[in-house]
């Protein structure tokens, strides 16, 4: 872990997300009122909870699960993690119309499909728009106080596309205080061109852009999705000047500087996840009970999401397994498949086609003491997926479009034994990042059977050497080098601004 207090000296952190870190529920059918809790799935907890540990300050964000409030102070303040308790977490507690409308609504059925230029699940509904302006606002008001109590200068650090209009709230009402706040924001998916986020209401893409602009620094993954920020703010905000090559956008008397900065993930924990007798055990367990002599085993983890190429991943082994019988016995995968954001039609519906998919598969291929497809669709803990890719000759990521994904990411960190493959979709973060990965176009199922097949016949010196590779590139850019080089940058822009200046024109 990197020493941040450099960078941290004299101020205080204020993390505002919408996925809290740690969610408290009852176990369905447990008796008693035993309180358990769980990291949420999804990249953005996984890659800030560890960063979060070692800046420690105030995470805000949406107390979302069941049992939540029986966890919390009256000001709905607990310090976690709840084994050695480092920062802050003060939830903010939503009803089922916000819910509804800002966070299933406008967020996931608008943005997200668009972000991800998956036009065939846009949704979009008045409705949606009010209660995402009015959450934004509620958030705004939260992180505001926060700010206010802070012991030391703040810097508020927003995430994600639920709240691309906090940062310009939050300025409006830290204007004329006397100690500046610094307010920047993480973008964890990909940003899309004009033409698609104009298919947003126009009170919608403009509130959005203007939104955005209120922060002091916007980062993005891949320089790709930074350029299209651009392209938007030169259509939809024709008052600001756009400076492409400085990566900076004049509005009124204020800068918005823009940053690239690929996400990752604490590295030596998978490692080590991976590498401990446990990991190892388990991993061990894995390839006796799947793999055969000489054969392969693949997997895969996801979220269920319509972003994740999953239903593609099938029709591409179901593909190869005809074409290949010979590598019916020889390649089993496991894939893992979680459900999520299930109140929503479109993910339940894939969450049946998943399972149905798996078992025409099983059905269509199984032989007596072989089942093609084992299918893990509950969260499975860290320890647990270090031994799977710990396991896996090769990891499967067929995302259609995804910001980053970390999952390629834990697969190289835990492929300890650097016999592994990664096949990864060129419509990731990653993809433009990681260089010794089999690339893919999930569109196209012929290409992703052929690179499934070069990854299982592919001779061991090869893979070692791509692997070993792989690896060394990712320990040079971890999650706290990436911290490091935000908190770096904010630093100097923090530290070059003399006093906050009210939005312009909203
Ligand atoms: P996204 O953020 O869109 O879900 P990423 O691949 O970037 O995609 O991140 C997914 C994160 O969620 C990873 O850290 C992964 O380990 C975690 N995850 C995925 N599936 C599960 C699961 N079944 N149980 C626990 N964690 C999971
Ligand atoms: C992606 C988003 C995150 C989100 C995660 C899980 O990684 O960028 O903001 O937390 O998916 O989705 P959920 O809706 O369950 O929070």
């Amino acid at each position: 872990m990197p020493d941040t207090s450099q960078y941290l000296a004299g101020r205080t952190l204020i993390l505002v997300s919408n996925r809290e870190p740690y969610e408290h529920f009852h176990e369905e059918g447990a008796a008693g009122d035993d309180v358990k809790v769980r990291r949420p799935p999804g990249g953005l907890v996984s890659a800030l909870d560890p960063t979060m540990r070692c800046t420690h300050g105030t995470w805000v964000a949406w107390g979302s699960g069941s049992a939540d409030r029986e966890t919390a102070d009256e000001t709905g303040r607990l310090q976690v993690p709840p084994e050695s308790p480092a920062y802050t977490l003060r939830r903010v507690w939503l009803d089922d119309a916000d819910v509804d409308g800002y966070y299933l609504g406008f967020a996931n059925s608008a943005l997200w499909p668009l972000c991800h230029m998956l036009l065939q699940h846009y949704d979009m509904r008045q409705e949606y728009w009010d209660r995402y302006v009015a959450v934004n606002e509620r958030f705004a008001d939260a992180a505001a106080e926060e700010a206010r109590r802070a012991p030391k200068a703040p810097v508020v650090w927003v995430q994600d596309y639920h709240f691309a209009l906090v940062p310009s709230l939050l300025r409006q009402r830290l204007a004329g205080e006397r100690r500046p706040t610094f307010i920047h924001q993480f973008w964890h998916i990909p940003f899309p061109p004009p033409d698609i986020l104009r298919l947003l209401p126009t009170a919608a893409y403009t509130g959005v852009m203007r939104g955005l602009l209120g922060n002091d620094l916007i980062e993005f993954h891949t320089d790709r999705y930074a350029q299209n920020f651009l392209d938007c703010v030169d259509e939809f905000v024709p008052e600001s000047r756009v400076h492409r090559d400085g990566k900076r956008v004049r509005l009124g008397d204020r800068d918005v500087s823009l940053g690239v900065f690929p996400i990752s993930i604490d590295v030596e924990q998978y490692e080590s996840l991976a590498r401990g007798p446990d990991g190892a055990q388990k991993a061990a367990e894995l390839r006796e009970k799947y793999v055969a002599d000489g054969g392969s085993l693949g997997v895969s983890v996801d979220r269920v999401d319509y972003t994740k190429g999953i239903p593609e991943r099938l029709r591409a082994l179901d593909q190869l397994w005809t074409e290949a019988p010979e590598l019916r016995r020889k390649l089993t995968f496991v894939v893992v498949a979680t459900p999520s954001r299930s109140e929503l039609r479109s993910y339940k519906t894939l969450e049946e086609e998943v399972v149905a998919g798996v078992k025409a598969i099983n059905d269509k291929f199984g032989e007596d003491g072989w089942t093609p497809i084992v299918l893990i669709n509950e969260n499975v803990d860290a320890a647990g997926l270090a031994s799977i890719y710990r396991a896996g000759d090769v990891c499967l990521v067929s995302s259609l479009q995804d910001g980053m994904n970390l999952v390629a990411k834990e697969y190289i960190a835990c492929n300890v034994d650097e016999q592994g493959v990664l096949v990864l979709s060129r419509f990731t973060g990653a993809a433009a990042e990681i260089d010794d990965a089999i690339l893919i176009n999930p569109f196209n199922v012929d290409g992703v059977v052929a690179g499934l097949r070069r990854a299982v016949t592919m001779p061991p010196e090869e893979r070692r050497a791509r692997m070993q590779r792989m690896r060394r590139q990712l320990h040079r850019a971890t999650i706290f080098d990436w911290l490091e080089a935000i908190l770096a940058r904010v630093d100097e822009l923090a530290s070059s601004a003399t006093e906050l200046r009210p939005a312009a024109a909203e």
